[in-house]
């Protein structure tokens, strides 16, 4: 594409997702160079070449959102906003995953949309109205044929993952009414450039959006942003209030305020994104570094939380078992599989750290209060943490 600049190349990269059985290991996996970059147009900073969905979002999709407190409080804070400022009558999420946005809600008022029939299935046992369908013009003409026109449209850590983002507005156009509110929730470009969170980027998220680089995507469908909130949730998200630009509510001093900090950061200059990249390759170094001389002294390290963003530090940096000797994860569909293209065993969480470990790896770092919290023990006895935002340090 002319109007896109590369500006860093993360290697050949797995599907992040993509956990291994035990009997797959000894097959070649399938890789995909992972390169990002910045359309000089729109400002949208995107992977390259992005995989079908079907590859990725299927029947065996492993993520499910109420694995972490944080997530769940944050949608029960978020559902009680809702109610009280916007007094939705019908609300629909696009990839409601299993549930845990829309159990806030009254059954009759809620339609989720999930894609993995494996997760939507989860939602629908528990007599949610809940499709297993991609989210595309396809699908929002047949809930309008069902349901009709809803007042609220929410959606979290999605949106980013969908290739065709005309197509993504143009059925919220179909479905959402016109003084109707739309919610979406994505990590943010800035936190990710100021946190030098590379790991953002995988084949799943095809954008790490800014405020500006959506304003400009939003403005050909006739949408606008009327308010932002900056979240701590995935390392720093944000969370944007859209409306139809017919609706005259005020415009908040939010929306202002982000893009002058965005602005004020170099958001839209190419030599922002080159500073990045050679944070990252610096970075890469550095943490290599660390587990290099960690496991020159015959200490143990393991891995805490198998996110899709480790595999992007992993597959880069090349750490694999010869590194971390496992990984622990409250999730059941990663249990007892192993790390896409590093191929490190991941273990069931027991409720602790064991004994004989020194140090671990926290893959889950957004969610590092949470975890902190709950591995008490471990820091009280000398464990420690490595992390690599905003730099490749031990904690
Ligand atoms: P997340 O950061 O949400 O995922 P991704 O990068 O894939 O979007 O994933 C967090 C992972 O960490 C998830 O597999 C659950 C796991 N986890 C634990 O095992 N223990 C915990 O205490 C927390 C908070 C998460």
């Amino acid at each position: 594409m002319k109007n896109k600049i590369n500006f860093l190349d993360l290697g050949f990269q797995p599907l992040a997702n993509n956990y291994l059985k035990k009997g797959q290991l000894n097959k070649k996996e399938k890789k995909y160079r992972l390169k990002i970059g910045i359309n000089t147009d729109t400002k949208l900073v995107s992977i390259n070449k992005p995989i079908s969905s079907k590859l990725m979002f299927n029947n065996k999709y492993p993520y499910r959102s109420s694995m972490s407190k944080t997530m769940l409080k944050s949608f029960k804070n978020l559902a009680i906003s809702i109610n009280k400022k916007f007094k939705p009558k019908k609300i629909l999420e696009i990839g409601s995953n299993d549930g845990s946005f829309i159990k806030n809600f009254s059954k009759k008022k809620v339609i989720g949309i999930e894609p993995c029939s494996n997760i939507e299935k989860i939602t629908k046992k528990k007599g949610f109205n809940t499709y297993s369908l991609y989210w595309n013009t396809k699908t929002a003409k047949r809930i309008l044929k069902k349901e009709g026109k809803v007042d609220l449209i929410y959606s979290a850590n999605t949106i980013s993952h969908i290739e065709n983002l005309d197509e993504v507005f143009k059925s919220i156009n179909i479905l959402l009414n016109n003084h109707g509110t739309l919610i979406i929730e994505d990590p943010s470009l800035l936190e990710c450039l100021k946190k030098n969170t590379y790991d953002q980027f995988y084949n799943e998220h095809i954008y790490v959006f800014s405020l500006i680089g959506i304003e400009n995507i939003l403005k050909k469908y006739d949408f606008e942003i009327f308010h932002i909130q900056n979240l701590e949730i995935h390392g720093g998200s944000n969370r944007y209030f859209i409306k139809k630009r017919t609706n005259k509510k005020p415009i908040f001093s939010s929306v202002n305020n982000q893009r002058k900090k965005e602005i004020n950061y170099g958001i839209q200059k190419i030599s922002t994104y080159k500073k990045f990249a050679k944070r990252v390759k610096f970075s890469k170094r550095r943490l290599k570094k660390i587990f290099l001389k960690i496991i020159s002294k015959n200490k143990k390290i393991i891995g805490y939380g198998v996110t899709a963003k480790s595999s992007t530090i992993l597959n880069y940096c090349k750490i694999d078992k010869e590194f971390i000797s496992y990984f622990i994860d409250t999730t059941k569909d990663k249990q007892n599989k192993y790390t896409p293209g590093t191929k490190i065993p991941i273990l069931k969480y027991q409720g602790f750290i064991k004994k004989d470990i020194d140090f671990v790896f926290l893959g889950a770092w957004n969610f590092k209060k949470e975890i902190f919290n709950k591995e008490k023990k471990f820091i009280k006895r000398g464990g420690k943490f490595i992390i690599h935002t905003p730099r490749p340090r031990i904690l």
